[in-house]
């Protein structure tokens, strides 16, 4: 039998396996870096399947499958754990029993594919070169990211992983696809924060006041040149500013205007630069109103780039196991991120799992209160992850 074949039996033998893990870790959500009952069900059922958890952060560790002639090359697959903070309406028998907290990003479905695979690629042992190592990763909904923290803790090295693969599941594609990208796929994103303080009064005497209202408007409206009119055309960009809080009156003018907003973009350069232009237009605008700015934007995941012969070869693959039909083309997603810091340091490819069903009602985008998966999606997670995985080492 071949090896699309044989995979496929065994997802399919390990099919109900994969449902009730999915529902148990869905039921248990917990928030990054706070991952701790959920670390303990992961290493129990790796023990099951012969392998001890080593641990590298508080809730993070991996395991080496180790194939024939384990010392020849490394390849890494990735699994990130964490839930959102996010009460569930959904009301299914798996729904979350944390109140407040929900895996809402499907990162209990990115769990259960790394287990499923594990055991597949456990099965296969003798059959591919080198070794695979299985990431399970706490903290990607959080700064500085668990990706980062896990880098730094050496799960790249020991030995040196030369590559690595890391799915997402993703709302916009029916369960049974998946889509890839080769290149520039999410961006970097950093956060702005902005307080113009003016000087308050009644609204009837301006003149008298220092209205940080009229400041912050030109601000807003001033901050989309960063994208309009500096950023090289060719480099993705996107400014928005989602919170303005002036807390006035209709007849009083606020001391002070709040406001939030996100910068993305894919060049890292280009990135430094327009965290110095932002700042320079806040503070500019509210100098030449006589108005004090403090205007700040905090770092937060790196642009993440596909490996273009990586993406293409697991591209190719995907459609061995699955299909042409199954397969789409991904486009540039400009949220962010943390496997972008793997993809800093050694070739990487992450790619899309379908999730949607529409007839089922399955259609809530991710981070929303009623997200949820049709669940055959679990046995292509599983299953494409670990033909990727043998593919890439090659059949023994
Ligand atoms: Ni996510």
């Amino acid at each position: 039998m071949n090896l699309s074949n044989r995979i496929k039996q065994l997802v399919e033998a390990n099919f109900d396996e994969l449902v009730s893990t999915r529902r148990h870790l869905h039921s248990n959500p917990e928030l990054s870096f706070e991952e701790f009952e959920t670390t303990k069900f992961i290493a129990s059922k790796l023990k099951d399947n012969g392998f001890d958890l080593q641990k590298i952060t508080e809730t993070g560790g991996y395991i080496d499958i180790k194939g024939k002639n384990p010392g020849s090359r490394t390849i890494a697959l990735r699994g990130d754990i964490d839930a959102l903070p996010i009460s569930e309406q959904n009301e299914k028998e798996y729904t979350s029993k944390n109140e407040g907290v929900m895996h809402a990003c499907g990162h209990d479905v990115h769990t259960t594919c790394l287990l499923g695979a594990i055991q597949i690629l456990n099965e296969l042992k003798d059959e591919f070169e080198g070794t695979i190592r299985c990431i399970f990763q706490p903290g990607e909904e959080k700064l500085p990211g668990g990706a980062s923290i896990m880098i730094k803790n050496g799960v790249l090295k020991n030995p040196r992983v030369e590559k690595i693969l890391g799915q997402h599941v993703m709302p916009l594609i029916d369960a049974g696809k998946v889509g890839f990208r080769s290149g520039l796929y999410m961006a970097s994103a950093d956060e702005i924060y902005i307080k113009v303080i003016g000087k308050g009064g009644h609204g009837a005497h301006p003149h008298q006041n220092i209205d940080p209202v009229v400041i912050a408007a030109q601000i807003i409206t001033q901050l989309q040149t960063v994208v309009s009119r500096h950023t090289k055309p060719s480099i993705p960009s996107v400014l928005s500013i989602g919170k303005v809080i002036a807390n006035g009156a209709t007849n009083i003018i606020p001391n002070e205007v709040y406001m939030e907003g996100t910068f993305r973009t894919y060049d890292e350069e280009w990135r430094m630069k327009a965290h110095t232009l932002i700042e320079k237009i806040c503070n500019d605008i509210a100098e030449a109103h006589g108005a004090k700015c403090e205007a700040e934007v905090r770092k937060g995941y790196p642009f993440l780039k596909n490996d273009e012969d990586l993406s293409n070869n697991a591209q190719a693959w995907a459609v061995e196991y699955l299909g042409a039909e199954n397969v789409e083309d991904l486009e540039i997603w400009p949220a962010g991120e943390d496997f972008a810091y793997y993809s800093q340091e050694i070739p990487a490819c992450f790619y899309r799992l379908g999730i949607r069903n529409e007839a089922e009602g399955i259609t809530s985008m991710l981070h929303t209160p009623t997200f949820d998966v049709d669940e055959k999606a679990l046995k292509v997670g599983a299953g494409l992850m670990a033909y990727l995985a043998v593919r890439e080492l090659g059949l023994k």
